[in-house]
């Protein structure tokens, strides 16, 4: 009995409960009618007289202890549960991480931000495109090698033939341009920013899709002077009050004239350095007034409307302004780099 007596206090002293249920299975267990400890009530009829006194103590001793640890438990429960209801279960755990923007997001939202003051809006045109307004409609001579298959990812295309149908995957937002063209009305001042492909290995500088914005401008009387002032004030804008423009002539076949625009480079201000080569400038966009051809095969009359048009790539605007050498860095969502750029 003095045993069983101390082998039941131990179990009772080693008690636990981390809910109500627990709590009342034990309580079950030892003090219950049917209970352990209950029971040997029950036997302390059967045992000796001279031993009464000292087993009906221990087994006094034995309920009255697991009474109180019973209630011990009720408490440390009871102090559980109300913590349990004061959390808010639907509170998003700390620290919420806040995501950045992509820096080429950041830079493209910049220039159209820095057009949208002199009434540019933005249009948009589709990525997967047909040959007539990439390339047809753009005043690309049939041979012209940027149709090369070595260029331009074909969707479909036969062998050898060339035809306005073929699908491919835009070479440049310039298709934009003909898309606009075609379903709206001059006055026309638009910026088409959008992912283009070509089929180049894919390098530090080079890679097999990145981004441009195009701009259009159609009117009555446009002329090439308009095209340098719009120049001119995008640099100044984007690079700071002191960046200089220059435009030297170049060849693209939706516009004549043609150029290419260089700005004072914005690293050495011009003195020269590794990354201007030496020279002081850095090309960053190609522009020109828009070929009649290109009016005329989009059905807009050139004796009355003239206009210009002018191409960026986004990534070179975003190196020259954040310096990032590896142009594979913009499309590994490597969240070490995207985490360096400040959101707006
Ligand atoms: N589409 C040309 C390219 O991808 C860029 C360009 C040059 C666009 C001159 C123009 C332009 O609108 O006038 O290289």
């Amino acid at each position: 009995m003095k045993n069983r007596i101390n082998q039941l206090l131990q179990q009772v002293q080693d008690m636990q409960a981390t809910n109500a249920e627990e709590l009342e299975n034990l309580r079950i267990k030892y003090l219950s009618k049917k209970g352990e400890i209950t029971a040997l009530f029950g036997d302390f009829r059967n045992v000796a007289a001279d031993e009464k006194k000292e087993i009906g103590m221990l087994l006094n001793n034995l309920k009255l202890q697991a009474q109180s640890r019973i209630d011990e438990l009720k408490e440390q429960v009871a102090a559980r549960t109300q913590q349990e209801e004061k959390q808010d279960l639907t509170r998003t755990p700390d620290p919420i991480a806040l995501g950045t923007r992509h820096p080429l997001s950041l830079v493209r939202e910049e220039i159209i931000d820095i057009f949208s003051h002199i009434g540019f809006t933005v249009a948009e045109g589709p990525e997967i495109e047909d040959d007539l307004h990439v390339f047809g409609m753009l005043n690309f001579a049939p041979e012209h090698p940027a149709r090369d298959m070595q260029d331009t990812f074909f969707i479909n295309k036969e062998k050898g033939i060339q035809k306005p149908t073929d699908i491919l995957l835009r070479t440049h937002t310039s298709s934009v341009q003909t898309r606009v063209m075609t379903s709206q009305k001059p006055p026309i001042r638009v910026l088409c920013p959008g992912r283009v492909y070509r089929n180049e290995a894919i390098s530090a500088r080079a890679h097999c899709f990145f981004h441009q914005i195009e701009g259009l401008y159609i009117d009555k009387n446009v002329s090439f002077a308009d095209l340098r002032q719009a120049m001119l004030y995008f640099a100044k804008e984007m690079f700071g009050p002191d960046t200089k423009i220059r435009l030297r002539p170049s060849y693209f076949p939706f516009t004549e004239p043609s150029a290419e625009m260089d700005i004072s480079c914005n690293i050495c201000g011009g003195k020269g350095c590794s990354f201007c080569k030496n020279t002081g400038w850095v090309e960053i966009l190609g522009c020109g007034m828009v070929d009649p051809n290109v009016l005329e095969s989009c059905g807009i009359d050139s004796t009355i409307y003239s206009g210009y048009a002018f191409g960026l790539g986004v990534e070179r605007i975003t190196n020259l302004k954040y310096r990032v050498k590896d142009l594979r860095l913009f499309s590994e969502n490597d969240v070490r780099f995207l985490t360096q750029f400040e959101s707006c």
